[in-house]
């Protein structure tokens, strides 16, 4: 069984550590938490039986598998603080971070990147990986659906769909809050807007070999209401406006990658 060890007990990795859990995979391993979030790890003590060790070296000495889970500027002071074992593999989930400078950092040894959403607590997340063979996918994989990138611009490519993510929790938030001004209860309005997201997302998998534009030509044709609506998105920038988040964040993750 494999131990592994959680450096940055933070929003994402908690909820990994849950997800991991609750997939039954990990049955009869530990999982070695640093203590700098005690609330969360505590928690996670507490739940499901986590160690907590107070200091990052005490992590990584138990550890066969290293989660680094800190922010990209706290990668620096996390690599001060510690000396891995040679070989000793590490995965990690900072966004836009690459191998190249993860080695930088930690040294030469397996390195694998993943990203995911907040959707890995209840094992629903797209788990993104580089390299495709990789210590990341072996582990993470019950988190959700796996997605292996071959290459490194693939898998930030990949970064953009989890941006993306993100970006569907605003679009459903304003949907739900013009339909609760308009008067529906909220709790309706929450319901029929996911309902409708999960709606579109369920039936593009049942029609995979439709292409998903094709659905939407056929639902919105001319004169009904939902072309009528598709023409004002058009007409106001909405798909350009997140054509160009994605360049946007697309050019920053370049830049990363270079430094
Ligand atoms: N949240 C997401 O949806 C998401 C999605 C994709 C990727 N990511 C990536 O996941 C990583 C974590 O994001 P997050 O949103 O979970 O951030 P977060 O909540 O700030 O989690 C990072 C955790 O690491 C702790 N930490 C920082 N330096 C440490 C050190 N030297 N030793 C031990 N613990 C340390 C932080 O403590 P302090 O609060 O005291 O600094 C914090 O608890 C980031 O690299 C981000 O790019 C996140």
């Amino acid at each position: 069984m494999t131990t592994l060890g959680i450096l940055g007990v933070g929003d994402l990795t908690e909820k990994m550590v849950r997800g991991l859990i609750r997939s039954g995979a990990f049955a009869g391993s530990a999982f070695y938490l640093s203590g700098r979030n005690r609330e969360k790890a505590i928690a996670l003590v507490e739940e499901f039986g986590c160690v907590l060790r107070t200091s990052n070296q005490a992590v990584v000495d138990e550890a066969d598998v290293v989660l680094v889970g800190v922010r990209p500027a706290q990668l620096e002071e996390l690599a001060h603080q510690l000396v891995l074992r040679t070989g000793q593999p590490i995965i990690s989930v900072a966004a836009g971070v690459t191998v190249r400078q993860l080695t930088g950092l930690f040294g030469e040894r397996d390195v694998s990147r993943a990203i995911l959403s907040y959707a890995s607590e209840i094992n629903q997340s797209t788990v993104a990986v580089f390299p495709a063979q990789s210590m990341a996918g072996q582990l993470l994989s019950t988190l959700g659906t796996l997605v292996s990138l071959d290459t490194e611009r693939d898998f930030e490519l990949a970064t953009i769909g989890a941006c993306m993510n993100g970006w569907v929790y605003f679009l459903i938030d304003e949907m739900q809050q013009w339909l609760g001004k308009k008067g529906l209860p909220s709790e309706t309005a929450r319901r029929l807007v996911l309902s409708s997201v999960a709606d579109s997302a369920a039936y593009s998998h049942y029609r995979i070999e439709t292409p998903v534009g094709e659905l939407g030509a056929s639902i919105a044709t001319p004169g009904t209401y939902t072309a009528n609506g598709l023409e004002v998105l058009r007409e106001r920038g909405g798909p350009d406006a997140w054509l160009g988040a994605c360049e946007t964040v697309f050019k920053q993750l370049a830049v990363r990658e270079t430094e």
